[in-house]
């Protein structure tokens, strides 16, 4: 399995939670020292470098695989701003890592996905997030994720291929507390969902017998009682 963002607080509970499953993982970040930290010790994990800004060079390890049976996307950037605040290059980074780089390195890892009748998992936004002032970009490219999974999923059903969408409301990340503060908006993790619970729903996905596909999964937190 292929996890993007692994450095990430979704991404790397996810590595946690499938190597716990068995599953060999290769943990995808543009950050050695963090993937260390992720994989370090680890058995059944093994780091890639991959800077999403540019996804086009794909590292060796994923250029020569025969086989893979899932790739989940994680990694996001999620800047807040104004359409008038939004530069050039902040379209430009959040397009590319949120959903230009999943379309390509999905593309680049087809015929491995094919081979071994795979998953392809897209984390997206929250549920119904829409038109949210300051937020365009990240809202954009998460619509645009969305085109793209269920383009996907329409085609490659005649090969076998899953492809499921995850929106997750507010899991307790270093992204939601940053997110939370621009628009300043209060955040407390105990009122979020844990990461260890939304990586406990892609594996969910992941198992599902291969008769059915899980096209879209909203998980919502609970209020604390
Ligand atoms: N947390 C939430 O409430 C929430 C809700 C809905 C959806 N989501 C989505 O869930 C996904 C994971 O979010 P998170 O909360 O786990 O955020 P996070 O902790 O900030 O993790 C984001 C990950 O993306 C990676 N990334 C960013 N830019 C990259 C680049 N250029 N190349 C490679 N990797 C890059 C980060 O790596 P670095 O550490 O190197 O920056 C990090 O590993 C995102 O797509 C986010 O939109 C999150």
């Amino acid at each position: 399995m292929l996890v993007t963002g692994a450095t990430g607080g979704i991404g790397a509970a996810v590595v946690r939670a499938a190597t716990d499953r068995g599953y060999h993982v290769m943990a995808a970040g543009r950050d050695a020292a963090r993937l260390d930290q992720v994989c370090g010790g680890v058995p059944g994990t093994s780091p890639v470098l991959l800077d999403l800004r540019n996804p086009a060079d794909l590292p060796q390890p994923l250029a020569g695989l025969g086989r893979l049976d899932a790739v989940v996307h994680c990694a996001g950037v999620a800047d807040v701003a104004s359409v008038e605040e939004t530069s050039y290059s902040m379209w430009s980074e959040t397009l590319a890592v949120n959903v230009v780089a999943a379309a390509e390195l999905t593309r680049a890892l087809l015929p491995a996905l094919r081979e071994a009748v795979g998953h392809v998992v897209f984390v997206n936004a929250a549920p119904n997030l829409h038109a949210v002032p300051r937020w365009s970009a990240y809202t954009a490219s998460k619509a645009a994720l969305r085109e793209l999974a269920d383009s996907l999923r329409a085609e490659e059903a005649r090969n076998g291929l899953r492809v499921t969408t995850i929106y997750p409301g507010g899991t307790a990340t270093e992204l939601l507390q940053t997110v939370r503060a621009q628009f300043g908006r209060p955040y407390r993790a105990a009122d979020c969902i844990q990461p260890a619970t939304l990586a406990s729903v892609v594996l969910t996905v992941l198992d599902m017998r291969d008769d059915a596909c899980l096209p879209e999964v909203s998980v919502l937190p609970m209020p604390r009682r």
